[in-house]
């Protein structure tokens, strides 16, 4: 395994499993990524489906088309947006990121034949700029973030992602960070927690589920996701909690949001992504709350609008758009989508290009 020099805080290329990843970095040629038994290595798992794929595809054909296109998959998860851009681009190297180590683990095995293409680092995305200054690359033609939990994560039990499952009440995207959900929900103030389920979950009944977790942990610290379900199902008043979707899903998503501290992490990202396109880069974002959509709508308009301040008699050229929306709005998944992957139904997906650089 190669490790990039630094604190555990860097970013780090990872082994894919039973092999390796070289660095030689992408001015050269990609970065590789190779396995002890060469090519792909066993069956293919059941895995994430990747949201708006032709969608996603369409809008970055025209920037990863000519050859030594860079595209950073900023949330690589199992790879599979990455899989379907490398298969259309035979000429397109690709850095993944994630925080998931697992997921970095995984998608190396499940890209391996894509070995030569491909660098992989275990990293949070709002260290893009690292991550791309380490491997000697300046600007590249795409970056995706396809935010949020991955279906691998959100069924794999002992991650505490899901309702559905008793688990630990974990949360972690990185397990290698060391706040957990059952730090947040025994050690948080009540009024600081009903801050976290009311402004992350939009939870109604926030300060009653906080008042009762307070009273809950006084007995026993929590510690599994069906003890928290049992508080929330007796905060929520009986008729709130057959309308709405399960009683559960907005505090677990608030809960997910603070532990991963996923907004602060984005607005920090965005920037730095739409610093690193070049001309005629895209980026495209799908996000999966309204929270999310929002942080991405104000990122990308804030680059897309003249900023020549008001009352000036003519547009100052420094101050003209850097960016224009590729999406009117945001992009929803067509019925035939959710109907076949519940999990896109709340998918929401923005893009914007590059059109000069900044003054
Ligand atoms: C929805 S999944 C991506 C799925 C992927 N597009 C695919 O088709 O397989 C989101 C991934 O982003 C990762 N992630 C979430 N927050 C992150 C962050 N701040 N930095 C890096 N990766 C992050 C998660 O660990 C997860 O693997």
């Amino acid at each position: 395994m190669e490790t990039w020099p630094g604190t555990p805080q860097k970013p780090v290329l990872s082994t894919v499993a039973g092999g390796t990843v070289t660095g030689r970095g992408l001015a050269g040629s990609a970065v590789a990524v190779s396995t002890a038994k060469g090519g792909l290595m066993g069956p293919e798992p059941a895995a994430h489906v990747p949201v708006m794929l032709d969608r996603v595809l369409a809008l970055f054909a025209p920037a990863l088309n000519p050859p030594g296109a860079v595209l950073v998959d900023a949330t690589l998860g199992r790879g599979g947006h990455a899989r379907a851009l490398l298969e259309a681009h035979p000429g397109l190297a690709l850095v993944g990121l994630d925080t998931d180590e697992e997921a970095i683990k995984e998608s190396g095995r499940l890209l391996a034949r894509y070995s030569g293409r491909v660098t992989l680092a275990h990293a949070v995305y709002d260290q893009i700029a690292d991550v791309l200054a380490r491997q000697g690359v300046t600007r590249v033609q795409g970056i995706l973030f396809d935010l949020g939990v991955s279906s691998p994560q959100l069924d794999e039990p002992g991650r505490g992602f899901a309702y559905s499952y008793e688990a630990p009440l974990d949360m972690r995207m990185n397990r290698a960070q060391a706040l957990t959900a059952a730090e947040v929900l025994n050690t948080y103030p009540a009024a600081r927690l009903a801050r976290v389920l009311r402004e992350y979950g939009e939870e109604r009944y926030a300060h009653r589920i906080a008042e009762a977790v307070v009273r809950a942990r006084a007995r026993a610290p929590l510690t599994s996701t069906s003890q928290l379900n049992e508080i929330i199902r007796d905060s929520v008043p009986a008729p709130a909690r057959r309308s709405g979707g399960h009683p559960a899903k907005r505090t677990f998503q608030a809960l997910r949001i603070e532990v991963n501290a996923e907004l602060d992490v984005l607005a920090r990202a965005l920037p730095m992504a739409l610093d690193a396109l070049a001309v005629g880069g895209r980026i495209v974002v799908l996000a999966y709350h309204s929270l999310e959509d929002r942080a991405v709508k104000r990122a990308l308009t804030a680059r897309a609008v003249d900023t020549t301040p008001p009352g000036l008699p003519v547009p100052l050229a420094e101050a003209r758009p850097q960016f224009k929306l590729l999406t009117r709005g945001a992009e929803r998944p067509s019925a035939e989508e959710v109907a076949t992957n519940p999990r896109a139904a709340s998918a929401r997906l923005r893009a914007a290009e590059r059109i000069r650089e900044a003054a």
